[in-house]
């Protein structure tokens, strides 16, 4: 027996099929909407609308709760490599010590970037963003690796992923015009990465394993978040049959809108600004208070999140850590922890909800590693990219599927016709 709802629309009653997901969540079943009542749902931005049914990530904003395939991200982050919850994202499980090894080393053998791609690099500009750079030289793939449609999609997965890591760093060697260095097997993901970034080719370059650690830790918290804006975007894409080379590609390009991945990068821009006022935090507090100015407290506030973003807590709590560790002083993380003091007690951010989300904090571990403020949103693609590819082979596996195509509510001219 399907439990439904009533709707009373213009005098007549209807019947709408109703249903729950594991974790009782109710949903409107409102496919046949349309053609039983004539009427479109009105949803900008889709904050009420289920675009899918999915079993990837589950996230309850209110109780600031974030599961990965069921497990909670305290049990994930800090005790494995982001190599194996990205496996975890992808294939449902985490990989047993023999996946888990090969698929290492399939990720390094992948991650060398196509030698026809290489001399891409030299065609951008020097300052090119490196977001611009990444998610052209993913769109690109295509034409180096033609037989997408045919090519075991695991193949793909792993060329995906490990060379998108390899793009970022060439990315950053390219800026400061120094050689290319290339992964090594006996290397972890976040160790080559870091390798690939700051190594020398005139000496070996020891990763810090505090900062291997502390990357595993920001890919890991990044890896997916259900259907966010850039996750949608590669759902979307990839729901007219466009391979996932360009379906990731143009993930990586809404994420970098400030509003969502950019964010970080525009955490650490907003915190040097007030560093550079004096530090004064309580006037850019009061600032984005503001209706008529259109400054906002970058890496504050969530569209699914009304309690703390349950990832800046992990950060929080890892900075703290490792700055202790390192013995590291950066006067960004007092403003940033002054910044969050006083949004937390004050009225116009309570009343809001609005508390740090995974951007606050992101930045000023990324900056401490000694990574470029540009970057920061590559990093959260290079974390984010394994959710994508999830996602995006469920919505291929599902049969509910069909190409995304939402609907509008017209609100133009009415029929008219040139006057001659
Ligand atoms: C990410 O969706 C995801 O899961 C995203 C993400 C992921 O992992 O994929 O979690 C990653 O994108 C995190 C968010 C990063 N973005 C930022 O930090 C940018 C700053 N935050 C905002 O712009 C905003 O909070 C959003 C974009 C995150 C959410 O926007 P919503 O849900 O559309 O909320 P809104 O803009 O309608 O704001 C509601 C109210 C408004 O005030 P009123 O009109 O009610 O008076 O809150 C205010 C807003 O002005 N507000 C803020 C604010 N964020 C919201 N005011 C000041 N500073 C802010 N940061």
């Amino acid at each position: 027996m399907t439990e439904t709802c009533k709707l009373i629309l213009r005098g007549k009653e209807y019947e709408i099929p109703v249903f729950e997901g594991t974790e009782k969540e109710i949903g409107i079943d409102i496919r046949k909407l349309r053609d039983t009542t004539g009427a479109l749902t009105y949803d900008p931005g889709y904050g009420n609308t289920g675009s899918c049914k999915s079993g990837i990530t589950y996230i309850d904003g209110d109780k600031g709760i974030l599961r990965y395939r069921g497990y909670p991200i305290e049990s994930l982050a800090g005790k494995f490599p982001f190599s194996q919850v990205a496996y975890l994202l992808i294939y449902g499980d985490l990989p047993t010590p023999e996946q888990a090894k090969e698929w290492r080393r399939q990720l390094t053998l992948n991650s060398f970037i196509h030698q026809g791609m290489v001399n891409f690099f030299s065609f951008f500009p020097l300052d090119a963003h490196p977001m611009s750079i990444l998610s052209s030289m993913i769109a690109a793939m295509p034409s180096f690796y033609p037989n997408y449609e045919k090519e075991d999609i695991n193949n793909i997965i792993v060329r995906v992923i490990g060379q998108a890591k390899t793009i970022a760093a060439f990315s950053y060697k390219k800026s400061i015009g120094e050689p290319y260095i290339y992964p090594k097997t006996d290397h972890s993901y976040c160790a080559n990465f870091l390798r690939m970034m700051f190594a020398s080719p005139a000496e070996e370059y020891v990763v810090p394993k505090v900062f291997e650690k502390a990357l595993d830790l920001l890919l890991i918290l990044h890896v997916d978040h259900e259907q966010n804006c850039s996750t949608s975007t590669v759902r979307m894409v990839g729901s007219s049959m466009a391979n996932l080379y360009v379906s990731v590609s143009a993930g990586i390009s809404a994420l970098w809108g400030r509003l969502h991945g950019g964010a970080n990068e525009a955490v650490l821009n907003m915190l040097e600004m007030i560093y550079k006022d004096g530090a004064n935090y309580k006037k850019y507090v009061e600032l984005a208070k503001k209706k008529d100015s259109d400054f906002r407290l970058m890496g504050f506030g969530h569209r699914v999140y009304k309690n703390y973003d349950p990832r800046a807590k992990l950060l929080k709590g890892a900075v703290d850590a490792i700055f202790a560790e390192m013995g590291i002083n950066d006067p960004l993380l007092e403003i940033a922890k002054n910044l969050e003091e006083v949004a937390l007690n004050d009225e116009y951010f309570i009343e809001r909800k609005l508390y740090p989300n995974i951007d606050f904090y992101s930045g000023i571990l990324y900056r401490a590693m000694g990574i470029p403020t540009q970057m920061f949103t590559v990093l959260f693609s290079l974390g984010r990219i394994p959710g994508w590819i999830a996602h995006w082979l469920e919505m291929r596996n599902d049969p509910d599927t069909r190409i995304h195509r939402p609907r509008q509510i017209y609100t133009g001219p009415n029929e008219r016709y040139p006057h001659t």
